[in-house]
């Protein structure tokens, strides 16, 4: 194994349309394809519900639905037996962070992140989180104690729907499974669907939407609940009309290097293209940029989109860049408009801490800044949030699923900005130097 963490630690913010580590971006098909995660707690009925969309919508190929019908044996069939392969993978630990499966309507393409419910697996959930459109959490109901006031909600519902607040995932929809399964369905989802407008309007959380659904027998997924007590929409009717994220397109231009195609390579004779997801503002031929950590500037000599010179790349897109001159341009670097980048090497955060060993003041750890891999130090940890009452503690250690404000000071200077104005430009990830497991989501406030 090596020692280098950038080969052991998969990104925190896998983007389809981007190619792994050290390959070209792929083209552009997935771009328009609304990314969305679920969320819950153990056994909330994630896997069945993919299953039931994958199903319905007729994205499983026939001879998956061959053997499953097989093993059914005149049964209804298991749709949880759909992401199986996927659980095998998790069993064998750190090789498989999230599952991704796509399906499509007549009306959008889909791309699933299937984030196991587990409390040891929330850095998987933090993961899917940060790159997806949206959050479905799910809400067992059949677990909750509907005829309580106030009614508790799982601690898992909680810390998911905080933390995909936190990433600022555009749209979060809670999803309350098992309808099927209680006496009083509609009584019991007032009840569930109050508490949880409570725990959101206190925690700032702006919610899409509160659906009832059965993943088990099917109802409201794809097609509508069949009570006369619901007449609002089905989850795939929210999924097809939740808003797309919007990038920003205007204004000064930020781009993490990925990878860099030397000369040669590819068709021809073709000057270097440095390859990566920008992450705000747009780019064109003539347009002046500077490289970071380098400070070098240049002009922009093509701008390409999977590999075919185009006017224009903006927000979202991977894009290639030439530049005018050859500089030293590596993996890791930024682009920047010239003049609007700020480093700095200390800076406050939100952390979400998801090592089993808690997080340390003063401890090295490796940090990720967009492909950067920079060693940082916590220097300071202000509070921890408790998911309950919601307040801010005191504290000096943070452990494994605890929310916190922190202090970072990192070995080099990083061109980091608010996570609050990019979600690319405002995350690291922290990784342990000695276990090489990602520990923890750093999510920058401001520079100090
Ligand atoms: P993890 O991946 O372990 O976090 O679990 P999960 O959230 O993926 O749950 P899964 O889909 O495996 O379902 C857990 C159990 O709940 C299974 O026995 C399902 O058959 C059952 N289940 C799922 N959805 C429903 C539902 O709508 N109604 C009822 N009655 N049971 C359901
Ligand atoms: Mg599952």
């Amino acid at each position: 194994m090596s020692s280098n963490p950038a080969h052991e630690v998969r990104p925190l913010l896998p983007r389809l349309g981007e190619g792994r580590d050290g390959g070209p971006p792929l083209a552009q098909a997935d771009h328009r394809a609304l990314r969305f995660l679920t969320a819950g707690s153990v056994d909330d009925g994630k896997s069945t519900l993919i299953g039931r969309l994958l199903y319905d919508s007729r994205a499983i190929l026939a001879d998956q639905l061959d053997t499953l019908e097989k093993k059914a044996a005149g049964a209804p069939i298991d749709l949880s037996l759909l992401t199986d392969g996927l659980e095998a993978e998790r069993e064998q630990g750190i090789t498989i962070d999230v599952a991704y499966r796509y399906f499509a309507t007549k009306k959008r393409k889909f791309i699933i992140a299937d984030a196991p419910g587990h409390e040891q697996y929330t850095r998987n959930m933090v993961t899917a989180a940060a790159g997806s459109d949206a959050a479905v959490v799910l809400v067992d109901i059949t677990k909750l104690d509907t005829a309580a006031k106030p009614l508790p909600l799982l601690a898992q519902t909680r810390r998911h729907a905080l933390l995909a607040h936190l990433l600022r995932v555009p749209s979060i929809v809670f999803a309350v499974n098992k309808i099927d399964a209680v006496e009083h369905p509609a009584q019991a989802f007032a009840a569930v669907r109050d508490a949880l407008l409570d725990f959101a309007e206190r925690a700032g959380i702006t919610v899409a939407e509160i659906i009832p659904v059965s993943a088990l027998r099917g109802d409201n997924v794809t097609q509508p609940l069949d009570a006369d007590w619901y007449s609002g929409p089905s989850l795939l009717q929210v999924l097809e009309s939740l808003p797309p994220t919007q990038e920003r397109k205007d204004g000064d231009l930020l781009i993490p290097v990925q990878y860099v195609a030397r000369e040669g390579e590819g068709t021809g004779n073709q000057p270097r293209t440095l390859w990566g997801r920008v992450a705000h503002g747009r780019l064109k031929a003539g347009d002046a940029v500077q490289l970071f950590p380098s400070g070098q500037v240049a002009t922009v000599a093509e701008v390409r989109l999977a590999g075919e010179a185009v006017d224009v790349v903006e927000a979202g897109q991977s894009a290639g860049v030439v530049l005018d001159r050859q500089l030293d341009v590596s993996r890791g670097d930024w682009i920047a408009t010239p003049n609007t980048v700020h480093e700095t090497q200390r800076f406050s955060a939100t952390l979400a801490w998801l090592d089993t060993e808690p997080a340390a003041i003063g401890r090295k750890y490796w940090v990720r800044h967009g492909n950067r891999w920079v060693q940082a130090r916590i220097t300071g940890i202000e509070s921890t949030l408790d998911i309950h009452t919601l307040e801010a503690n005191g504290a000096h250690q943070l452990a494994v699923n605890e929310i916190g404000q922190v202090t970072i000071e990192t070995q080099q200077p990083l061109p980091v900005e608010a996570y609050e104005s990019n979600r690319i430009g405002g995350s690291l990830i922290i990784v342990d130097p000695t276990s090489n497991r990602t520990s923890g989501a750093l999510l920058v406030k401001a520079t100090i």
